[in-house]
């Protein structure tokens, strides 16, 4: 008899449409996500059955079991094809999460198919890596002149002192600000990307017709480089690899700009709220002068890609309690993992001063955020978290944590809006000077129009102000 490979699931093993599933999206969760993952750890173990907006998938919640679906890209797919529930119907046919897993891009990949895309990206990627090339460079002193130009112009705008949101005032106008620059739009982007993309991740009421205009916004982008190369993103994913249609080129710039838009963004107000909040840890690491280790603590606490995007079973497998059938959904739990290990030696990780990089805020495996982003990603963040603390002599939050406006998502774990209560450092040092809009008085007490960027600025602000 022929040994059989691989085994299968037992005969009347638990199957996911056999469990009872309580739906993961309730105000609970949105406030308190944690106490969420206990209970289904406590009731179900390291894999938990959830259901997602009325789909029944399963959750990984032990940082071991993660790292095991994050790694063996064998067994754990990404291609949306192995989903048995998509391919036999089963999904309702508007099911709001379901848009996003249909453009199909990079992290919907598999095997050499994937590894020529993520050379792709490597390879376009590389020239704004670091600071030792004319582009790195560039776009280093661009990040934090823009977050000097936002905090001088909430300055005028505001006063010295006063009241502000960091998120909608800071953090998304910043990420937009470099989304043009880095993928060389030829007008600026503005929140309506943004609205998109969270409708898109969030499962949001017309999840799918946003995000079919934000990926034709991109898809526009790709053909107008095509037609005017420039120093950019985008006319470097055609240099490096010309075969790539338009909408092809689209659908992978779609995908950037979720994680370089919305997903660094949410990176910098989860540092700012861990730092603003008094996280001890976080506060050592910062006025240590880490920043990248500030940034690594928060990402540890509060990882803004909480659950991963699916992975589907290529055949049936052991995970935690349960036997897991070929063409399941299972999504991997940043967040319950970081709160496993957390828990696993708090003393050692938490509270020491070492540095945590055992955190999957990067992912892990296969499709791990490239090394070319995490660098990107990493400046962007350190630059707007360290800009704030060298213009604010004070940023307090106004909602106590119970309030704070967390959207309601799956995947993403980030804030709407960050309201501080704020006052600006007298004689702001650092590069505000040069090139940048003075502070309130030199523009608005001599009467004079605010001109330029400050007047583009204005556009990207909530309601035009
Ligand atoms: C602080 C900022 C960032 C964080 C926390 C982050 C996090 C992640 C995570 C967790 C993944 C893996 C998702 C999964 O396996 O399901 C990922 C993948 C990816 N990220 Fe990042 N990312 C960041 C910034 C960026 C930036 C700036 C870019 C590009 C401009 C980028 C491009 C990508 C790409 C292309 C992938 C897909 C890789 C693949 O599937 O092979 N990321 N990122």
């Amino acid at each position: 008899m022929e040994a059989q490979p691989y085994a299968t699931a037992p005969a009347g093993s638990a199957t996911l449409a056999s469990l009872p599933v309580q739906p993961l999206l309730t105000s609970e969760f949105d406030v308190d996500p944690g106490g969420v993952y206990a209970r289904l750890r406590r009731r179900y173990g390291p894999v938990a059955p959830v259901a997602l907006m009325g789909v029944p998938v399963w959750l990984v919640l032990d940082y071991r079991e993660v790292v095991e679906v994050l790694r063996n890209d064998d067994q754990w797919r990404r291609d949306v094809r192995y989903w048995r529930a998509r391919a036999e119907g089963l999904l309702p046919a508007d099911w709001p999460l379901l848009a996003g897993y249909e453009v199909r891009q990079t992290m919907f990949m598999d095997g050499d198919e994937h590894q020529a895309a993520r050379r792709t990206h490597h390879s376009a990627l590389r020239p704004f890596q670091d600071g030792h090339t004319p582009q790195g460079w560039e776009l280093r002193a661009a990040v934090a002149r823009y977050a000097d130009e936002l905090i001088a112009l909430l300055g005028a705008e505001s006063g010295t002192a006063g009241f502000a949101d960091l998120g909608a005032q800071y953090t998304r106008p910043l990420l937009l600000m470099v989304t043009t620059r880095l993928f060389g739009c030829p007008g600026e982007l503005g929140d309506e990307l943004v609205m998109d993309l969270w409708r898109m991740l969030d499962g949001g009421p017309g999840a799918g017709a946003a995000t079919a205009r934000a990926a034709a916004a991109m898809t526009r982008l790709a053909a107008h480089r095509r037609a005017r190369p420039g120093d950019d993103l985008t006319s470097y994913m055609l240099l490096a690899d010309p075969g790539l249609s338009d909408e092809r080129l689209g659908r992978e710039l779609f995908m950037n700009a979720v994680y370089l838009n919305d997903i660094t963004g949410n990176m910098v107000l989860n540092t700012l709220l861990e730092v603003l909040w008094g996280n001890a840890t976080v506060r050592r690491s910062l006025s240590a002068g880490q920043l990248g280790e500030a940034v690594n603590r928060a990402a540890l606490i509060n990882p803004p890609v909480a659950n991963m995007c699916f992975r589907f079973a290529a055949r049936d497998v052991r995970l935690g309690d349960f036997w897991i059938r070929a063409g399941d959904a299972v999504s991997p739990s940043a967040a319950a993992a970081h709160r496993d290990l957390m828990a696993l030696d708090s003393s050692h990780l938490v509270e020491s001063t070492i540095s945590t990089r055992a955190h999957l805020g990067w992912g892990a495996g296969q499709h791990q955020c490239p090394s070319a982003a995490r660098e990107l990603g990493g400046m962007i963040v350190s630059t707007a978290v360290g800009r704030v603390f060298e213009h604010f002599a004070r940023a307090e939050p106004t909602l106590p944590p119970d309030q704070l406006p967390w959207r309601a998502g799956p995947v993403v774990r980030g804030l709407r809006l960050l309201p501080v209560r704020y006052e600006l450092k007298a004689k702001p040092p650092g590069p505000w000077g040069e090139g940048a809009p003075q502070p309130p008085d030199a523009s608005h007490g001599t009467g004079r129009p605010v001109r330029g960027l400050l007047a583009a600025l204005r556009r990207l602000m909530p309601g035009g102000r």
